[in-house]
């Protein structure tokens, strides 16, 4: 065997495992390996799991904040007018350089697969050239699914369908949206019907920014329920953010949530942007602008976290860490029950994994790509309390990212005391 794991804490078994590698495969996991492998490690009972799915994120825009200027208001359109302006004065080689830095950050934050929303709306298309050539160049230790994200809508501004069918010719993986940029909520439904055939005909997923606002008027979400079931699209379709979701009234957001589910459509919330962004107009009481997480969960629909902004016109924060996004969706979320804090855990692994669609190769399983990740915790709810390090990030076998277990050293009251938080 290539690669040996010693007292891999398993999500899904009490006991320590042993785990052995070869060719870039899960070959064995048992209690006790009784060969040796040609490099091992041992894991101490440190917790062994897939890697992390970042399901959502920009990274054309990543690491931009400041450049023009900071975003004073910190409101989401003060963000897009930053961003246009960014947008104008830079270059593919500029985006290229800081996006890689950003995938650096995530893999060392242990995410291994990234659903990238790149605007499409450049007339160079710049941005996802920029983007797809990363794709490529760091194919071996990452996957990225780029979507051709038609940042300024479709019928808003003119030009844009014929960059977005570009950007998918260039390459793009999936296809994205932006319906409540549009001008009118009819041409939001137009842009929609627009994005559905496009995909039908390229056979691509799809991936909308879908109402995100704290407008309750938004309603573009059931109108993706209805193309989805009318093209038969269950599992290809993901509405990200669903923001506005949070503020129907409560009949009509039991409809909503109802045909998602029946449509299986995804959901991804992006806990930073969206407590940050939304709700700006509410004065008191200010609502948390995030989706009802809850009761879509209650009805069976997969949910997943993404980052969305990395230090960028929306978010001057942020360094990657999905562990953070939960821990911060915990609290805004009240999901602090013993078994919600599994199943919010499940929204940076499991669940990301679906709404790529690449749940079928994803998992530590005999036989599957030997990707995986060890946290510095013993369980799900201290990797999360602790927003733990990741220790090892091994791809197809093969270190990519290591780091020493941290622990500081408390010297009071003539003693020196080990302290790591645990
Ligand atoms: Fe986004």
């Amino acid at each position: 065997m290539d690669l040996i794991i010693r007292n891999a804490k398993l999500t899904d078994r009490e006991e320590l495992m042993d785990i052995a590698i070869k060719d870039g495969r899960f070959r064995m996991i048992k209690r006790e390996i009784d060969f040796k492998g040609s490099q091992e490690i041992d894991a101490k009972g440190y917790l062994v799991l897939p890697p992390f799915v970042e399901s959502h994120v920009h990274l054309d825009s990543a690491l931009t904040a400041g450049v023009p200027r900071f975003n004073q208001s910190g409101t989401l359109l003060e963000g897009i007018q930053l961003w246009s302006e960014y947008k104008e004065t830079s270059t593919k080689e500029d985006i290229k350089e800081k996006a890689k830095k950003a995938v650096h950050w995530l893999i060392a934050n242990g995410v291994l697969h990234i659903r990238a929303h790149t605007d499409c709306s450049v007339p160079s298309l710049m941005t996802i050239q920029a983007i797809l050539e990363l794709k490529e160049e760091l194919q071996e230790y990452v996957d990225i699914q780029v979507v051709a994200f038609p940042q300024d809508g479709i019928y808003a501004h003119d030009g844009m369908e014929k960059l977005l069918v570009a950007a998918i010719e260039q390459g793009a993986d999936v296809i994205g949206g932006m319906p409540q940029a549009e001008l009118t909520r009819e041409d939001g439904i137009r842009a929609l019907e627009y994005i559905f055939n496009l995909a039908q005909k390229h056979d691509l997923p799809v991936d909308i920014h879908t109402d995100e606002t704290g407008d309750n008027h938004s309603r573009f979400l059931e109108v993706i329920t209805k193309y989805t079931i009318k093209g038969e699209m269950s599992g290809k379709v993901t509405a990200s953010h669903t923001t506005a979701l949070h503020n129907y009234n409560n009949d009509y957001a039991a409809k909503v949530i109802q045909n998602v589910k029946r449509a299986g459509i995804n959901i991804v919330t992006n806990p930073f942007s969206n407590s940050l962004l939304q709700n700006r107009l509410d004065g008191y009481p200010r609502s948390r602008g995030h989706t009802r997480i809850d009761e879509l969960l209650q009805a069976g629909v997969n949910i997943s976290i993404g980052n969305d902004n990395i230090m960028d016109p929306f978010n001057p924060l942020g360094k990657g860490s999905l562990l953070q996004a939960a821990h911060l969706l915990m609290h805004t979320a009240h999901l602090s029950g013993e078994e919600e804090i599994n199943r919010l855990f499940d929204f940076i692994t499991h669940n990301g994994a679906k709404t790529l669609g690449i749940e079928n190769n994803y998992g530590i399983n005999e036989n599957k790509q030997a990707d995986f990740i060890i946290l510095q915790a013993w369980d799900k709810k201290d990797a999360l309390r602790r927003s733990a390090d990741c220790l090892y990030v091994i791809r197809k076998g093969k270190i990519i990212f290591q780091k020493e277990p941290s622990e500081g050293r408390l010297m009071i009251e003539d003693e020196e005391l080990k302290v790591d938080f645990t």
